[in-house]
């Protein structure tokens, strides 16, 4: 495993990244399995995307005894509807949900205090005074979160965001789909250069690019900026999307959803293949033409 900065936050993160989200529906045990075996395998960065009590429940029993090899990433921006998680941008929802994380998940604090979800419509307000931005601040000064990130699924959100020079990571959907999605370029070299920490989510496009041999519809949401329709090439392989996005200068960190221990497995190959399997080059050339 490669472990490499995260902007300038002084964080080293293993190139990849364990995304919990679709560990949402999956049984304790299968979580706690997930969790083990990614720290078996050098992964130490984890993402907790939700505020769901249940989801909670499961991964403190996955990170219970091994905090100090972790680093955290929670979000603030959604709350526990009776079990399912809804958006919010109600400070008051923010701070309570945040809260009750760190004790669900019997930690002090998170690495990195990640503001979720932020669209055209939440920007303005963001960093306005009494916004989420604020309420991130007043955390991090509480020694509850070391750093601030935001989260988006689109590029332009996403470039004004690491150009406001109030953030240190920013997170966003990165694969072979949005290889030419206009502002992409852009916003990796501003990280680069800014030294904002690129997270790098999706890298799968939320499973669709592993329906392989299928005819899929990708979101918008699923690349920044981009939706098609089009059948997934049947040799195409988790380690060939890894091995993309982390190719990327900017990049520091693919962080790929799972919900096994199979599929983690599967991922995990990356790191112990043949360059020559793990060469994307025809698939550059197989979504060349996809843009926004
Ligand atoms: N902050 C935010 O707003 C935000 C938003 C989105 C994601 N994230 C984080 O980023 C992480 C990664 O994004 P993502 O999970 O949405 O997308 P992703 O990594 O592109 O796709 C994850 C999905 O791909 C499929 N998959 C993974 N490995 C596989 C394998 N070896 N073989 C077959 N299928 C496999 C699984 O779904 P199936 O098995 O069902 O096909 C899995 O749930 C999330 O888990 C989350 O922690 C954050």
């Amino acid at each position: 495993m490669i472990f490499k900065e995260l902007g300038n936050t002084g964080l080293k993160v293993s190139e990849i990244g364990l995304g919990t989200e679709y560990l949402f529906r999956e049984s304790k045990e299968t979580t706690i399995d997930v969790i083990n075996h990614a720290i078996k395998h050098k992964i130490n960065y984890v993402d907790i995307l939700f505020t769901v009590q249940n989801y909670l429940e499961k991964l403190a029993a996955g990170i219970k005894g091994h905090r100090d090899q972790l680093i955290i990433t929670g979000h603030l921006g959604t709350k526990d509807n009776e079990g399912r998680f809804q958006k919010t941008r109600n400070i008051e929802e923010c701070k309570k949900s945040f809260l009750k994380m760190l004790s669900i998940l019997e930690i002090d604090y998170v690495d990195i205090l990640n503001i979720q979800f932020v669209t055209l419509k939440d920007l303005p307000k963001l960093f306005n005074a009494g916004g989420l931005y604020e309420l991130a601040l007043s955390f991090q000064k509480e020694g509850k979160a070391k750093f601030i990130g935001i989260s988006t699924h689109n590029v332009s959100i996403a470039i004004q965001a690491v150009n406001s020079g109030k953030i240190d990571t920013i997170m966003f959907p990165i694969n072979f789909v949005n290889h030419n999605l206009s502002g992409r370029e852009e916003l990796l070299t501003t990280c680069l250069k800014k030294r904002i920490g690129l997270i790098a989510i999706k890298p799968f496009a939320g499973g669709k690019l592993l329906m392989r041999n299928q005819t899929v519809y990708i979101a918008k949401y699923q690349t920044g900026g981009i939706k098609l329709k089009k059948k997934i090439p049947r040799d195409l392989t988790p380690m060939q999307c890894i091995n993309y996005v982390n190719s990327l200068p900017g990049v520091s960190v693919v962080l790929t959803g799972v919900k096994s221990v199979e599929e983690l497995n599967e991922n995990l190959k990356y790191l112990t293949q043949k360059e020559k399997d793990r060469d994307f080059s025809s698939l550059i050339e197989f979504f060349k033409n996809d843009t926004n």
